[in-house]
């Protein structure tokens, strides 16, 4: 059974990223309108800017047939205190689903509790799981696999901050089975319940996730090379301070070097050239970063078809 919401990685089994996935793939191939989520609308709930989340849930609901309603919280009457419990219940009279990006994850699971409709992460502070969906596609794309059975032969590297990116890069690679390694500085590993979760899935799957500290350990012999800023959104005042100490930690050639001679560059975006990523690393021949930000799109279309698509009302 479907779950409702959508709001972490582990929602979904490994049958249904693998369900999504093939979906996606299929509606990239033959890219028409269709009528699938006719006569349904999105409201989609903005704590913090975007660009390819905002656009790409945008147009997708529109070629499914469906409408898309961008609800920034300045406009909403959330900015004068009413309660996320309020506007879930309200908004679930007009819509048929709602995806949040919200800088709390609780703020996401609250509103997800008191909405009738599907919920939907569009990032928060802890996970961006549709992120991780289109990466998936992409890796797959890069290395011509037809499911996702054939990840399995990769070795794919984090490196960075262990933030929102990399804990639903953990869930979804221990959730495949598998062989991920993020190397984070000590004190910015993903958070303990990410870890711990992760090692909780691997036994199931088989998976070999782990967490290091030496971006090197990481990356060599990786497949995939993926990475992410040092600052989230939220976190700007620490940006200082996060500069000098991940400065170890930046993708760039030397560090590509150690990766597997195929290796391909993924990078979620916005990116900061020559921060977490030098610029000619992420121009370069092996980063496939905007091939993955077109993906958010075929991939929003699976997720929005698997979600709003026909499911009856909670009771
Ligand atoms: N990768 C991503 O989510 O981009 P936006 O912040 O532009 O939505
Ligand atoms: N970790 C970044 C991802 C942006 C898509 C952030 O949360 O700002």
């Amino acid at each position: 059974m479907n779950p409702k919401d959508f709001l972490s990685m582990a929602d979904l089994s490994a049958a249904d990223i693998a369900q999504i996935l093939a979906i996606a793939a299929r509606l990239k191939s033959r890219r028409a309108p269709s009528r699938s989520l006719a006569g349904k609308s999105l409201g989609m709930i903005f704590q913090k800017p975007s660009t390819r989340t905002a656009v790409s849930f945008a147009v997708a609901m529109y070629e499914l047939g469906g409408l898309a309603l961008t609800l920034s919280e300045q406009q909403l009457q959330l900015k004068r205190g009413e309660t996320l419990a309020d506007t879930a219940r309200t908004l679930s009279r007009y819509l048929a689903g709602i995806m949040i990006r919200a800088h709390r994850h609780e703020d996401a699971e609250i509103l997800a509790r008191y909405a009738d409709v599907p919920v939907i992460n569009g990032l928060t502070d802890k996970e961006h799981p549709c992120q991780v969906l289109a990466d998936l596609l992409t890796v797959m794309e890069a290395f011509q696999l037809k499911n996702t059975a054939g990840l399995k032969k990769l070795h794919i590297a984090y490196v960075g901050d262990g933030n929102n990116m990399a804990q639903s890069w953990l869930l979804a690679a221990a959730l495949l089975g598998l062989r991920f390694t993020a190397a984070c500085p000590r004190g910015y590993e993903p958070a303990k319940e990410f870890q711990r979760q992760a090692v909780v899935l691997a036994t199931r799957s088989g998976a070999r996730v782990k967490v290091v500290e030496d971006p090197r350990e990481a990356v060599t012999g990786a497949h995939v090379v993926y990475t992410d800023v040092w600052t989230s959104m939220g976190q700007e005042e620490e940006a200082e301070k996060r500069r000098e100490i991940f400065q170890r930690y930046q993708v760039n050639e030397s560090l590509m070097e150690c990766a597997h001679p195929k290796s391909v560059v993924l990078h979620c975006l916005p990116a900061h050239r020559d921060e977490e990523i030098t610029a000619v690393v992420l121009e370069g021949p092996r980063s496939v970063v905007f091939q993955q930000a077109e993906n958010r799109l075929h991939v929003q279309k699976a997720v929005l078809q698997k979600f709003l698509g026909g499911r009856a009302k909670k009771s």
